[in-house]
């Protein structure tokens, strides 16, 4: 069996050049022996596809994912997976994101991920962020902010939110069901008016919310940023 069927059969989207580039860039820069956090997504996926060929060139590392997805692919390509009980730091957690603004403040979970991820960078001695160019923004908020929230609470935590200005939409599945994170949580998507002025506040508020496990925002958390070009560059910032 090929192991990276998924990537062949994959329909190629306009950005996947640039997506790619990033992912690339970033397996790049992984040395023997660091414990590795594996991002989830579509540009995540080219990092770890890209990854899995240097272990088979023989790179030694670790890994440990941020989904069931990505976790399933590092197994079929053979990288050595560490379990979260068996680790207390990681080198570099390489993931995507959704929005990245100039202060390299993130809109994250756009695969619903986010709680996973955050845990995995808030592990980590650098998150590196990989994206194409269309997800760098001025500001954030043009794109929906997941906020992964308890389906015990989930009438209240919509109220809650309702109340304080917060409007959105629960993500379904594609058979019509409520979507489900790998933590067996509800996602609610909250879409905003206007570009977000101050992103911290909202995230405070929104934590503050009984039911809410957390935000799909990442303030303070990226490292450096490889931004991949439809032409196949790369910019570091
Ligand atoms: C998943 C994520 C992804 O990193 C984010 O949605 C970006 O995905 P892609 O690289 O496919 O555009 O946060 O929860």
């Amino acid at each position: 069996v090929n192991n990276f069927s998924f990537s062949e059969h994959r329909i190629m989207k306009n950005n996947d050049n640039a997506k790619r580039a990033a992912g690339v860039a970033a397996a790049n820069l992984i040395q023997d022996g660091m414990q590795v956090g594996l991002g989830t997504g579509s540009t995540a996926f080219f990092f770890i596809e890209h990854l899995i060929q240097r272990c088979k060139e023989g790179l030694k590392i670790h890994g440990i994912a941020s989904s069931i997805a990505s976790h399933e692919l590092a197994l079929k390509g053979k990288i050595p997976l560490l379990d979260m009980e068996s680790i207390d730091h990681l080198d570099v957690t390489v993931d995507g994101a959704d929005e990245i603004d100039t202060h390299k403040r993130m809109i994250k979970g756009g695969g619903g991920a986010h709680v996973r991820e955050k845990i995995l960078a808030c592990m980590s001695h650098e998150m590196i962020v990989v994206v194409d160019e269309t997800k760098c923004v001025e500001r954030l908020g043009k794109r929906p902010l997941p906020v992964e929230i308890i389906p015990f609470a989930w009438h209240a935590t919509e109220r809650h939110l309702n109340a304080l200005g917060y409007r959105g939409k629960w993500r379904s599945a594609s058979h019509g069901k409520m979507f489900l994170t790998d933590n067996g949580n509800f996602i609610y998507d909250i879409y905003f008016d206007s570009l977000l002025v101050d992103p911290e506040t909202d995230n405070e508020k929104i934590l503050g919310i009984p039911g809410v496990v957390d935000t799909g925002f990442f303030l303070g958390i990226a490292g450096r940023v490889i931004i991949g070009y439809a032409d196949g560059r790369t910019q570091t910032q």
